[in-house]
């Protein structure tokens, strides 16, 4: 399976802090916004991810996160020229994804819980069709909306509803199998004049290959749309590492847990930022552990 980050989009709302800088680079705690979704990549066992972004913020991620062999990973990266809808990801990813199925996450969408990664694996593992998240959360008009019935089965899905038929908002984290190219080929253009996200899993509801996981309790699915919630998000971060001593999104120690890389290479990783706490704490990870 490929993954694709998108993190384009102009950030207007967290202005001024987003007028030079990418919304996915701004720091949240103390780690770039976009090593979180790529944490979740890496936890789902996906290797080849395109990071896509605009014309003028491509150059940032490359030089932050390089071709990835560093943590055994493939990065490629594109561009989206103007932010025309989720759904574009597909197009512009088209090449990269060739015959093999999909993870879509967005750049600014933040996860933390212990049971995310066997999720994240269920929905890894479809062979045909799509899967979608359901988090409850107080207040769905600002997300997608799903509604299920008592088996989980999908009954209907809307983008922003005014009146919203459930309190499952939709998490911007997408598994698909390949047709999710034809289809967002297909899907036409919403009234805000954007190639909606919610338009191609209704078209997989309409096949009956949509299905959708619930997120409840144990996961934290954090807001980074608002300066408000950036700074929580930074918080909560914060929070659980010093509580814990266990680092959120630290991308050299999950590639390592995960066996992308051997103990050395940790080791390695770890020198080269040990005069940070974060790098600090790669090198405990690997001395404290036997090797791989
Ligand atoms: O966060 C989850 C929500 O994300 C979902 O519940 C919604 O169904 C989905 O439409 C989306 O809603 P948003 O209103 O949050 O979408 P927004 O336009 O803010 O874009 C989300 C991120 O994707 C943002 O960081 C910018 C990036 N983006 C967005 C568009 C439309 C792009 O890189 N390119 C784009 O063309």
């Amino acid at each position: 399976m490929k993954g694709i980050i998108l993190a384009g989009g102009k950030g207007t709302r967290l202005y001024p802090m987003t007028e030079v800088v990418s919304k996915q680079l701004l720091p949240v705690y103390d780690k770039p916004m976009i090593y979180y979704p790529l944490s979740i990549l890496m936890l789902a066992d996906i290797r080849d991810v395109l990071i896509i972004s605009t014309p003028e913020d491509i150059g940032k991620f490359a030089k932050l996160l390089g071709d990835g062999s560093d943590i055994g990973m493939n990065f490629y990266y594109k561009t989206q020229e103007e932010p025309k809808g989720i759904a574009e990801a597909f197009l512009i990813g088209e090449e990269f994804i060739g015959d093999d199925n999909v993870c879509l996450i967005l750049g600014d969408n933040i996860f933390y819980g212990s049971t995310l990664e066997e999720k994240v694996e269920e929905a890894a593992r479809l062979k045909e069709g799509g899967v979608v998240f359901g988090y409850p959360v107080e207040d769905p008009r600002d997300f997608g909306v799903v509604e299920l019935d008592e088996n989980n089965n999908v009954i209907s899905l809307e983008e922003k509803p005014k009146e919203p038929k459930s309190n499952l908002a939709v998490p911007g984290l997408y598994f698909y199998d390949n047709s999710v190219i034809e289809i967002a080929k297909k899907i036409e253009a919403s009234p805000r004049g954007e190639l909606e996200i919610t338009a191609v899993n209704n078209e997989y509801l309409k096949r009956k290959k949509l299905k959708a996981i619930q997120i409840g309790r144990g996961v934290a699915w954090l807001d980074t749309g608002t300066p408000r919630g950036l700074s929580q998000a930074s918080e909560f971060v914060q929070i659980v590492q010093e509580r814990q001593g266990f680092y959120i999104a630290c991308l050299e120690e999950i590639a390592y847990r995960q066996g992308f890389i051997d103990k050395d290479q940790l080791l390695k990783l770890g020198e080269q930022l040990r005069m940070t706490n974060y790098g600090k704490y790669i090198m405990r990870i690997a001395k404290s552990e036997g090797d791989k």
